[in-house]
């Protein structure tokens, strides 16, 4: 583990660590803290539960960890981060998220003005374009309603709105279940070769989901998607008229690129691409949820803005959950971190946030440009509880790598009343056997086979060590609705924010991405001079000579 610096809240944190902490199991901590230690470590704001007390803290902890916040100036921080400070230091642009969801009060400025027209018109051509489709009104070439539409983009133009679509899907039926949404993402085309076998061009739409709309990825799969269309639509001028929405910050390159001007929601340059599921890239939500829902959810971020934003450290639910991370991390030295939904809805809310918090604060390059004594952001996975059980879980419960844990749970599900009563007390069953799965698991993890009445002698204890104390985090929301996964979403980006902070990195760039892409622009090169019989204008080290050879032997047209 790297050090950490010697300011004096950080020294008190080792001090309290050495002293208080390290010598006491979870287990310890609970028999010390008595009745008293979930009233103590649990906290609450409108319709979200977190629980801290099955970490590896006291009270004490968050006391001197919400100091090192004081110490690291958040305050400040934060109201930058809301009025539309330069908080992307690296690009000098503000980052603001935070006023997409805004519905009153004074909007931020951007270059001496507020943002706020911009963001009134988008969300008024996302509602009509919405409407439009919804009501069969947005019609293909041939005069056939739109019945499917399918988003290409990827990173944040991909994962935020597939996820929240996924998440949210049984709220489609308030407004058209007819319409099929599908994603594109992966650079190879297998996604789309295959969609497109299924797909009528006179019924589908592409919204081209992309901010700097100079993704290679995108651009393939777009102009494979042309490609397509023009096999039975006479001329270009007809695609982009009924087949094309653009979603970017770069109205240039979307004219270029034959997007009419009508056709493009836009973007803008202070929304970084894994925060922007709030803008003209969540049209895919509003379409499947309509634009209502897409406003609720709009309206779950934005009170948990406002929480974050007002609320006292040692209540203020990002501030915690990040001020957590700080302390497993920087403390208890704990570099993987795993996230495990218990709600088959929230399937890629891992992979969501993966990207949310490696992209944001996989750095080791300060805000002034030097190099970061501590560690930063940890390797981040998981997938929804129940299943991991079945998968990675051996290694939570017995491994040698040391983690953490986020366990989030929505709590009630109400059957739908299309089921029989029958269904209906199956599928309330099926919800209290994941819920109590999930208090299993993050018990288990924490008291290990102290749990079980076992001999300690016999070979059987021998042979199930488990070693437990192993911290984790319990997340749960009333259920889950547009409104509150808004608010969640909204807490683990603030949290990012937070972290970042501490850490005094900057969360809103990725120039780590860049070097692949540069490398990979070279090697598209060779490739193609090697499959064209030409002599090779680069030199390559030897593996990937070896790989190159292997390609030239068994790729395209072998
Ligand atoms: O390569 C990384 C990245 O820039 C992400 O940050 C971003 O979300 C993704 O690519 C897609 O970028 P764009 O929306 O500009 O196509």
């Amino acid at each position: 583990m790297r050090a950490t610096p010697n300011t004096p809240a950080w020294i008190a944190l080792s001090k309290h660590f050495q002293k208080d902490i390290a010598d006491n199991a979870l287990i310890k901590l609970f028999e010390a803290g008595g009745s008293t230690r979930f009233a103590q470590l649990s906290f609450q704001d409108q319709n979200m539960l977190l629980d801290l007390s099955k970490q590896r803290l006291t009270p004490k902890t968050l006391d001197l960890l919400t100091q090192l916040a004081s110490e690291r100036d958040l305050s400040k921080a934060i109201e930058n981060l809301f009025n539309g400070g330069i908080v992307n230091e690296s690009e000098l642009r503000p980052a603001l998220h935070t006023a997409l969801r805004q519905s009153s009060g004074e909007y931020p400025n951007v270059d001496g003005k507020s943002v706020q027209p911009q963001i009134e018109a988008n969300l008024q051509q996302m509602q009509s374009i919405v409407e439009k489709i919804h009501a069969g009104q947005w019609l293909g070439f041939d005069g056939q309603p739109i019945n499917t539409v399918v988003n290409i983009g990827v990173g944040g133009s991909d994962i935020g709105p597939k996820m929240v679509c996924q998440a949210l899907d049984e709220f489609s039926a308030q407004t058209r279940d007819t319409l099929q949404l599908l994603f594109v993402s992966s650079m190879d085309g297998s996604q789309l070769a295959k969609m497109l076998q299924h797909l009528d061009q006179g019924t589908t739409l592409f919204i081209l989901a992309s901010k700097t709309f100079t993704t290679v990825d995108t651009i393939a799969n777009a102009e494979t998607v042309r490609s397509w269309l023009r096999k039975k639509i006479p001329n270009d001028k007809l695609i982009g008229q009924h087949h094309f929405i653009g979603c970017s910050a770069n109205t240039q390159r979307m004219d270029l690129w034959g997007i009419p001007e009508d056709h493009q929601v836009r973007l803008w340059d202070w929304v970084g691409g894994r925060y922007s599921l709030w803008s003209g890239i969540g049209l895919p939500i509003a379409l499947k949820i309509g634009m209502q829902g897409f406003k609720d959810l709009l309206a779950g971020a934005q009170s948990m803005d406002h929480h974050f934003r007002t609320t006292e450290f040692k209540q203020n639910l990002p501030v915690l959950l990040a001020m957590t991370g700080i302390w497993n991390i920087n403390v208890l030295g704990l570099k993987a971190h795993a996230i495990l939904p218990y709600d088959g809805r929230l399937k890629l809310l891992p992979h969501y946030l993966s990207q949310l918090e490696m992209e944001s604060n996989g750095k080791s390059v300060t805000t002034k440009g030097d190099r970061v004594s501590m560690d930063t952001s940890p390797v981040i996975w998981g997938d929804v509880g129940a299943d991991a059980q079945h998968a990675f879980f051996q290694l939570l419960h017995q491994g040698t790598t040391a983690f953490y844990a986020d366990f989030i749970t929505p709590v009630a599900r109400t059957p739908s009343d299309q089921y029989s009563k029958a269904t209906q007390q199956q599928l309330q069953y099926q919800q209290d056997l994941n819920l109590a799965n999930c208090l299993a698991q993050s018990r288990a993890l924490m008291m290990g086979d102290s749990l079980l009445d076992w001999d300690e002698s016999s070979d059987q204890a021998a042979d199930h060590l488990y070693r437990g104390n192993h911290p984790s985090t319990s997340i749960m929301l009333e259920e889950l609705t547009p409104y509150s996964l808004g608010s969640l979403l909204a807490m683990y980006e603030h949290k990012v924010y937070v972290q970042a902070v501490i850490w005094d990195i900057n969360p809103f760039d990725q120039w780590g991405v860049e070097l692949g892409k540069q490398i990979a622009k070279t090697t598209l090169n060779a490739i193609s001079q090697r499959q064209n019989g030409q002599p090779v204008d680069e030199q390559f080290d030897k593996s990937t000579e070896g790989l190159l050879n292997y390609i030239n032997q068994y790729g395209v047209g072998h």
